[in-house]
């Protein structure tokens, strides 16, 4: 019997991607990181452990572990593995001054994506708040908070998903949907932002392809989106990042979803570098431009993407080994002004980019 289009559903192997971090207690209060190491997929699903909080740092700073929701949960555990592995509690007031450059540093291994100095922050303030109890209350309490804030991403996630799902067009045989970087399971705990709409509107039998671009320079897009989606089993084309316009010009293209890095006050949103050529081209030929981002990712702090810290990473990611007379540009991220973006998809709800202060408020 044929199916009909209301009722289609496609069952999508979401328990082939793993989770990418996860804070784990061990004896004595103490606690590790378990991680993804996703420098070396797609060939290698290499899971990590670690008891240092600096070895957290390296594996932000050389994007073993990215993604602004899973910086967000990794910046907050590498401060708690401070906390529960190497705070000194003698005195207390030490400890705070320790802690709060601790907590510094971890926040800026990475400048662009808020979500970094967000769950850093919140880490530190349970800290301060527990800071008059028994030392190991105040790690379980550190240990705890981390594993809510584990929980609240998929969960948000998960909302992210619905509501960019019911967003997209009901078509027969399904959207083609054409995404930048990765903004998927990957880059946060599990499930994803961009490619959590692409996994729940696929849930309800309404995506027929997906197009990955690469992404340049250090392949998010070919390496992780682009495995991601192969792995749960939705159809996936891998393109060069100079093929997008042209797909989008033939009328290929339903929709483009990214994700985001820091969304100002005024819509403006930062994401990897790219996504503006991407918004340009979806306006040009008339392509929604969706950004789906948790609102941990606001920064109502600046007023306009301008205020936005741009990373600048080594030029060996661009070409290495560099020849003699050649200097090399290489921002990791870019700004898509507010008025590209047909909507941003948050946990609470999908709202114009002018009224993103809104979300904000909404408990
Ligand atoms: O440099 P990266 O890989 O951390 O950049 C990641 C992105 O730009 C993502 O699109 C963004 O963080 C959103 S992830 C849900």
């Amino acid at each position: 019997m044929e199916q009909s289009k209301e009722n289609a559903q496609s069952f999508i192997q979401l328990d082939r991607l793993p989770k990418s971090l996860e804070l784990v207690r061990l004896e004595d209060y103490r606690v590790a990181l378990e991680y993804v190491d996703q420098r070396k997929l797609p060939y290698e699903l290499l899971r990590q452990s670690t008891e240092m909080w600096q070895e957290v740092v390296d594996a932000i700073t050389t994007l073993a572990l990215r993604g602004a929701p899973a910086l967000g949960v990794a910046g907050a555990a590498a401060f708690v593995m401070w906390v529960c592995n190497d705070c000194v509690f003698k005195d207390k007031m030490a400890a705070l001054e320790q802690a709060k450059a601790i907590a510094h540093s971890i926040a800026n291994a990475r400048p662009t994506a808020v979500n970094l100095s967000w769950g850093v922050s919140l880490a530190l303030a349970v800290f301060e708040e527990h800071l008059d109890d028994p030392e190991h209350e105040i790690k379980i309490a550190c240990f705890e908070f981390v594993k809510k804030l584990e929980a609240d991403d998929e969960c948000s996630n998960r909302a992210i998903g619905a509501y960019g799902a019911a967003l997209l067009p009901k078509l027969d045989g399904g959207c083609t949907i054409l995404t930048h970087c990765n903004a998927g399971s990957l880059a946060t705990v599990f499930y994803g932002t961009a490619l959590g709409v692409v996994y729940a509107a696929a849930e309800a039998g309404n995506i027929s392809r997906v197009y990955a671009d690469e992404t340049r320079p250090v392949g998010q897009g070919a390496r992780l989106s682009a495995w991601e989606l192969a792995q749960v089993g939705i159809p996936v084309t891998l393109i060069c990042d100079n093929m997008a316009a042209s797909l989008m010009a033939k009328g290929e293209i339903d929709a483009v979803v990214v994700g985001a890095d820091r969304i100002a006050a005024n819509g403006d949103t930062a994401n990897k570098i790219g996504t503006l050529s991407v918004a340009v081209a979806a306006h040009t030929f008339g392509v929604p431009f969706y950004v789906a981002a948790p609102t941990s990712t606001f920064d109502l702090t600046i007023s306009s993407g301008a205020e936005i810290p741009i990373e600048q990473r080594s030029p060996a990611e661009v070409l290495d080994p560099l020849y003699e007379g050649v200097e090399v540009y290489n921002p990791a991220f870019d700004v898509t002004p507010a008025r590209f973006i047909a909507a941003i998809i948050t946990e609470k709800g999908v709202f114009s980019p002018d009224d993103i202060a809104k979300a904000c408020c909404l408990s």
